[in-house]
Formats: structure tokens, sequence, C-alpha cells
């Protein structure tokens, strides 16, 4: 038996990996080769130079507590360099080390901060499309989801935000670069929308906090530079994950910041560091945690993935889809010819493209294709996708 709020979570529970569970079976049908699969952002591209030879070292060479607990928090060195490196990078300046916690990855991240910050009922605002999972940690946390949707071309709406931010707002998720419309939000639409928090903040009475998740920072296409939005606000916090930007999804290692300017800095760190604990993270993995100390500046090369934006955006173009060239990430997503984003999926599926549907970015009337492939499949999704006007 099972409770009622997990049964409806399966009911309602991504489609993504659903797709990608099946993707298994049909490579198995059809040949691994005839599939073009670009259901999930796992990436295809190994880990840079950097990471696996630190991993090599920590292996041949290991420091005598590797393999002990650590500190709830993470490893004080480790929580040292990462904030130096947002830091010296103008990401959080005035980053020391308690203003971090490593985490396992940019979803544990999450889940630490919402049982952090959240009493049952308490309302956090996301933006849609988001990232499928951000619906289920905040249910995880007894929080409610309320969703805005952006503007047509994927920006945040700040009037609608205005709306929406009521006496039960406690926080507000922002992605960008997002997953999945790619955009990147320019730096006056975010001073402006942290002016928006303050004010409601004041008129109701109770801090709004604002979580900027950017696991995909470093993966831009243009040369507008990145500005985080837990820099430009007191309340503000950061998740972030080396699932992307080290292309090591499975070893399950992020961090969450906190703006140095926030009042409540010392309180926040330590309700953090023992909701790792007691979330059953304990901490962050120990291993992990002495890898990216070594490798924190190496980053995955980002040329194979503009090569593979630009390849498709010619096709989708051409074949007369309707879609926002991605400022960064690796997605792309597409208006749905038709506007039935479940439909245009199994008919892709049917054909050997797996991509997965609008809806389960709580954004109906697109699909979304995760270009972290290699070239093969980029090739095979060209030849495969349905001209947008039959
Ligand atoms: C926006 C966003 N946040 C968080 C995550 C989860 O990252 P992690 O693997 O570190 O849990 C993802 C993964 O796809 C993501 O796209």
């Amino acid at each position: 038996m099972i409770s009622e709020e997990m049964r409806q979570l399966l009911a309602t529970g991504s489609e993504i990996r659903t797709m990608w569970e099946r993707s298994f079976e049909l490579k198995r049908i059809h040949g691994a080769e005839n599939v073009a699969d670009m259901t999930l952002g796992n990436p295809f591209a190994p880990p840079p130079e950097g990471v696996l030879k630190a991993l090599e070292e920590l292996v041949a060479n290991p420091p005598p507590d590797l393999h002990r607990y650590t500190p709830n928090a993470g490893i004080p060195e480790v929580r040292q360099l990462i904030a130096a490196h947002l830091h010296d990078h103008g990401l959080l300046p005035g980053a020391q080390r308690h203003h971090v916690v490593v985490t396992a990855g940019a979803s544990g991240a999450t889940n630490i901060v919402l049982r952090a910050v959240l009493d049952p009922g308490d309302e956090v605002v996301l933006l849609s499309p988001f990232f499928p999972d951000y619906p289920a940690h905040v249910l995880n946390q007894h929080g409610v989801p309320v969703v805005v949707p952006t503007t047509p071309d994927f920006l945040p709406d700040l009037a609608a935000i205005e709306e929406a931010l009521g006496p039960r707002t406690r926080l507000l998720i922002i992605n960008h670069p997002n997953n999945p419309s790619g955009r990147l939000y320019p730096q006056w639409l975010l001073r402006d929308l942290v002016e928006i928090i303050r004010k409601q903040s004041r008129k109701n009475g109770r801090i709004i906090y604002l979580l900027s998740d950017e696991p995909y920072r470093e993966i831009c296409f243009t040369s507008e530079p990145f500005t985080s939005p837990a820099k430009l606000y007191e309340h503000g916090l950061m998740t972030y994950s080396f699932s992307k930007s080290k292309s090591i999804p499975g070893e399950r290692i992020g961090y969450l910041a906190l703006n140095p300017e926030s009042p409540a800095a010392t309180e926040l760190a330590k309700a953090f560091a023992l909701a790792n604990r007691i979330l059953g993270f304990t901490s962050a993995p120990s291993l992990w945690q002495h890898v990216i100390a070594r490798s924190l500046d190496a980053v995955i090369d980002i040329e194979p993935l503009r090569r593979h934006r630009d390849c498709l955006l010619e096709a989708l173009e051409n074949k007369g889809y309707e879609v926002i060239p991605p400022d960064g990430t690796f997605y792309l997503f597409p208006r749905t010819p038709g506007g039935d984003d479940v439909a245009f999926v199994s008919r892709a599926m049917e054909s050997l493209l797996l991509v997965a549907p609008g809806s389960t970015f709580g954004h109906p009337g697109h699909f979304r294709m995760a270009f972290c492939v290699d070239q093969r499949t980029v090739d095979l999704a060209v030849e495969r996708l349905p001209p947008a006007r039959q």
C-alpha cells in the first residue's frame, strides 16, 4: 500500500523518465543506432580532463578521511574554495565558507532550501515552463506550488508574478539559462523582478526568498554575461549542480549558497546543514567533494553543443517549426504543430524520435529536444523530424 499523495504523483509523474525507460525497450527491438533519443538532459560528453585527473589522483593517493562521514554542510576547505570561486567570478561577491553548503546535486539543494524555509501550506511560485521536478520538490516539503506562465518569448512576466506574490508566498524559484526554453534573462529584468519581490514582501509583512537554480550558467552561447539573481537580492539563494557543467549527473554533487548580505545568514546556514542531514542525504558524497575541490574551474567544451544547436535549429526552421533559439543550456523548446504536444510526441516515438512533451514542463503546446547527445543522434533526429506543415 502506498500513500494517496504518492499515488497521485505516480499518475502525473514525469513522462520524460517513463519515455527514457521506454527508450531502452525501443533500442533493444530496433537497435540503439536507429533510435534518436532526446528525452533526458543526461550529457553524452565525457567529463573534462581536469575532473578525471583529480579522480585518478584521489584513488591513487587517497587522503585519510576520503571514505568517512563529512560535516553535514560539507568539508570546510571545499566550502571555502566554492565561496572563493563564487566571489572571484562575480557570481556572489563577498561569499565566504559559511554561506555555502555542499549538496547531493541541485535537486538535493532545492529540497534543503525548501525544508529550511517553508511552513506547511506556504506557497512557492514557479515560472512555467519549469524543470519538471520542482512541483514534487515543493510538495515533498509541504509547500504549495503556484505556477505563473512566462511571456510568449519565455521571459518572466513581471505583472503576472506581482499578482501571484500573496501573503502565503515564501519563495520564488527562477532558473536561467532555462530548462527547457534555453532563455537567458537580461539583468534589467532580474533587477525589476527583485524590486517587485521587495515591494510585495513589505506589503505582506513577510520575507519572500528568491531561489536561483543555475546548473546551466556555464552553458551559454551568447556574448551576454550571465547574472545570478541571487546576488541582486539580500534574500537571494542559489542552487548549483556540477551535473551539466562537468558532465557528471550520476555522481550527485552540487551546492547551495546564500547572499552574504542576508540578515539571517547564520541561522539559514545552520538550518541548511541540519536539513541536509535530516532529509537523509547526511552530506554530499565525500569522494566527489574532494574531486570538485581539485577541479572547480574544469568545464565541458560547449562547442559541440553549439554545433548541435545550430544544426537542429536549421532543420526545425526548414521544416516549418516555430522555435526561439536557445541562448544557453542544451535544450530546444519548439512549438508543436497542431498544438497537442502529447499526441505529437507519441507520433514522433513511432518514427523512433524521442522528445519530451511541453505538458511535463507545465507548458503544453511545445516539445523539448535535449541535444546533449552524439552527432549521430542529431543527424538521426534531423532525418526523423516530421515536417510541421503536412
Ligand atoms: C533546472 C534544473 N535544476 C536542477 C536539476 C537537477 O540537477 P541535479 O542533477 O544536480 O540534481 C536539473 C537537471 O536536469 C535542471 O535542469
